[in-house]
């Protein structure tokens, strides 16, 4: 490890432009976002060739934004390395960052290395802390994805368990989308839940029977649905806090009871939660009071790096780097890629 060795990371996997200067592991030099919500809420989702556009739009600024935040004058002396999500993600996004992440380390003779998005996610908790070390149990909750990976080393990952059909932030963006609250769902069902009460309607857990690591939440989604219904069929308001909060509480727990079935079949008792669903101020608490009732370490990223960012692409590239993955001029965007398939070159 160096700890004066400079990455810049880029991340345009989805619909969030981001850059970020990294000194060794852990200090941010400079960090930007640049979301599109205000331009896909109109849409009620992520309009993909929008969103390619929009990055075309706001990359090399911010990239200009992040180096002069950083007070680095002279990229090609004093950048170590270009980390750039490479996948998985929209194609016409990822093809953005990786095209121009080529490009500049051609430009500037700097060397280029492409991270997966999973792995970013993961290293979000890297960037914070510096005593965090495998094996651990990683679950990854966004928009695209719900996980449950095991941490052997660094670069050494296998997956436990998914979803079988919605994300957990899908299925958060729905419900929102079916109670008319708007765009990303996440944050405002949260909001919601915290005014409501989860005692009035019950949702079942899913899967919360089964002995598998395994999600789903598209019944539960369909719970929610029939019971907005319902209300409405009958002329009156759904109780939208307290539908909102009862759908959190088995969305949670759900969440909750696949990490207590992953920590009993590996017997690890280090965990580690990232992505959108991250942010969950419910999922937080939970997860605090689950940690402390089983004994077991846990590590949250800040609200800020739970979301898609770009000190989690340069954390992991960076770390990635100093494992001796490297990159070359063919990499290429994949859409679909897996956290246990080979980085290099997508
Ligand atoms: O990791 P992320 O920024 O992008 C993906 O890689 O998908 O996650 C975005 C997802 C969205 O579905 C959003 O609704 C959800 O994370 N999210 C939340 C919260 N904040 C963001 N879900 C629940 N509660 C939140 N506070
Ligand atoms: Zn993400």
């Amino acid at each position: 490890m160096n700890k004066d060795f400079i990455t810049l990371g880029i991340e345009t996997s989805c619909d969030d432009t981001a850059v970020a200067v990294l000194k060794g592991q852990n200090i941010v030099l400079s960090e930007f976002v640049s979301s599109q919500i205000e331009d896909h809420a109109a849409f009620g989702g992520v309009v993909p060739e929008f969103a390619s556009r929009k990055h075309m739009e706001a990359l090399l600024p911010l990239v200009q934004a992040a180096l002069s935040r950083s007070g680095i004058k002279d990229p090609s002396r004093e950048i170590d390395l270009i980390a750039v999500t490479c996948g998985p993600g929209l194609m016409g996004s990822l093809m953005v960052g990786v095209m121009t992440a080529k490009g500049l380390s051609q430009s500037w003779g700097v060397p280029l290395l492409g991270v997966n998005h999973l792995e970013g996610h993961i290293f979000a908790n890297l960037a914070e802390e510096t005593s965090l070390f495998p094996p651990f149990l990683s679950m990854i909750v966004s928009g695209g994805h719900t996980e449950i990976i095991l941490v052997r080393s660094f670069g050494d990952y296998s997956l436990l368990g998914a979803t079988r059909d919605d994300a957990a932030g899908e299925a958060y963006d729905k419900v929102a989308k079916l109670l008319d609250l708007g765009y990303p769902g996440g944050p405002l069902v949260d909001k919601s839940a915290a005014l409501g009460s989860s005692e009035k309607i019950v949702f079942p857990v899913p899967m919360k029977t089964k002995k598998e690591i395994a999600f789903s939440f598209s019944g539960l989604k369909t719970a929610v649905l029939w019971e907005v219904k319902k209300f409405r069929e009958n002329d009156l308001v759904p109780p939208v806090n307290d539908i909102c909060a009862s759908f959190q509480k088995a969305a949670v727990e759900s969440l909750i009871c696949k990490l207590d079935l992953a920590h009993e079949m590996t017997d690890i008792a280090k965990i580690t939660l990232s992505g959108g669903v991250a942010a969950n101020s419910q999922l937080r608490r939970s997860l605090e009071e689950f940690a402390l009732s089983r004994d077991l370490e846990i590590f949250i990223p800040p609200v800020a790096r739970c979301t898609d960012n770009a000190v989690m692409i340069a954390a992991a590239g960076y770390n990635s780097y100093m494992r001796g993955e490297r990159s070359d001029l063919t990499l290429s965007p994949s859409p679909s890629l897996l956290i246990t398939s080979q980085r290099n070159n997508g």
